[in-house]
């Protein structure tokens, strides 16, 4: 499956400019729970490592197996026993912010955007599931 419509529109956000920021003020207000995760981040770190991810991630989903260690290694952090352990619940609210966040930044949003881009993260969510 090609999701370069999602890579574009991902591209768009970034040349934006704010797409990370805007992201993550939306997630930290989405669940308490995910505030009280992020509470010691080191965040010019952080948005940069987002801002890489969410790459791998659509890349993941067109079956590019050169980026599946790497998706792999980023499941084993938020497993239960990683470093940063992630409730399997959490990544529906995850994905909501994604997508309301590339709606508001994308400069030529479409609505059609809003389920390709889902489509393009579930597969790497699928996994982190999976590896909790
Ligand atoms: C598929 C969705 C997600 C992806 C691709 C992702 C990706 C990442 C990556 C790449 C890192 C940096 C890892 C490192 O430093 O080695 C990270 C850290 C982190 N993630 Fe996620 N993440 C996802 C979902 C979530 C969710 C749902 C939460 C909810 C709380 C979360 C909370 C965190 C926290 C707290 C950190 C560590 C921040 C710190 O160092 O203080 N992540 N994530």
């Amino acid at each position: 499956m090609s999701y370069s419509d999602v890579h574009q529109s991902y591209g768009r956000c970034r040349r934006a400019g704010n797409f990370v920021d805007r992201f993550y003020e939306r997630f930290l207000a989405a669940d308490e729970r995910v505030a009280q995760a992020f509470t010691t981040t080191n965040w010019s770190q952080q948005k940069r490592a987002l801002g890489q991810a969410i790459s791998t991630a659509i890349s993941y989903a067109e079956g590019e197996s050169f980026v599946a260690p790497t998706m792999e290694k980023m499941a084993e952090v938020h497993s239960r026993h990683g470093r940063v352990p992630v409730a399997p619940e959490l990544y529906g609210v995850w994905l909501n912010c994604m997508v309301e966040t590339a709606r508001e930044v994308d400069p030529r949003w479409e609505e059609s955007l809003a389920q390709r881009w889902r489509g393009a993260l579930s597969p790497a969510i699928d996994l982190f599931i999976e590896r909790y």
